[in-house]
């Protein structure tokens, strides 16, 4: 899971500097995927990816611009100057997922778009910050929910993090919002992924006809990032991990 979690974690570090004004989604799915098959030796895994009441995903990452608020299907879409956009890898080695997503926005963001991008960052980590043994999920996912809707913005509801390992979506269920203390209690050796959907305006979605693209009902901007963590005996421990990868912001206050 280390290598595999370090693995998908590089694949944004590679597609980082194409993500600029006048990229299609579609060619970052293309590089990402040269990437990691010819590349890496990695599969990746939502290609044809069909949990029940899905058609098979058609591509090879997620693509979710703007409004979209996860799983957007890369296309001929054409990044714009002040686009956000976040892209998300799972890949597959030896037969251990790791997953992991981070925003990236194309020339300048606006002020609004950088603050939404940055505190859902915050609400990730804080998040993390929570895992330990002895922790319920609830704490993660109360953490997150304080910190977002303190930022005034909306927690998205639908969709959750995951348990991962041989296979994509595992459990737990890692909700995003939630009350100290409840629901599952956490323990050493769990792997489950942190990876909070926020919206700048309400928390209402809406799924588009291709079956797989979810928005925001209210057209708000949509943010969100991505890890993968190992539970340990003291705390935890973040797989998707990687040399340019965004650190951990050091304004925060550790736990809660
Ligand atoms: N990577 C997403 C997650 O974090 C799931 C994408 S499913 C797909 O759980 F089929 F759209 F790729
Ligand atoms: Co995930
Ligand atoms: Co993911």
């Amino acid at each position: 899971m280390r290598v595999a979690g370090r693995l998908a974690a590089e694949v944004l570090d590679y597609i980082t500097p194409f993500v600029k004004p006048g990229v299609t989604t579609g060619e970052l799915d293309r590089l990402c995927h040269e990437y990691m098959v010819d590349v890496q030796g990695t599969v990746p895994a939502p290609l044809n990816y069909a949990p029940p009441g899905y058609k098979p995903y058609p591509k090879s990452i997620c693509t979710s611009v703007n409004h979209q608020v996860c799983h957007g299907i890369p296309g001929e879409k054409i990044l714009k100057n002040g686009d956000i956009v976040n892209l998300d890898i799972t890949v597959i080695k030896d037969g251990f997922h790791g997953d992991t997503s981070r925003m990236f926005v194309a020339g300048e963001p606006s002020i609004a778009a950088r603050r939404l991008c940055e505190v859902t960052h915050e609400c990730m980590w804080i998040g993390i910050d929570q895992v330990r043994p002895g922790a319920t999920i609830g704490d993660i996912g109360f953490a997150i929910q304080r910190h977002a809707e303190a930022a005034g913005f909306s927690i998205v509801r639908e969709f959750c993090g995951h348990g991962i390992g041989r296979r994509f979506h595992e459990e737990p269920q890692i909700l995003h919002y939630g009350r100290p203390g409840t629901g599952e209690r956490i323990e050493a050796g769990m792997i489950f992924t942190v990876e909070p959907m926020v919206n700048a305006g309400r928390r209402e979605i809406r799924e588009l006809a291709d079956g797989w693209t979810i928005v925001t009902k209210d057209h708000s901007l949509s943010a969100q990032w991505e890890h993968t963590v190992l539970v340990t005996e003291t705390g935890h421990e973040v797989l998707t991990v990687s040399e340019n990868m965004p650190a951990r912001p050091k304004v925060l206050a550790r736990s809660a």
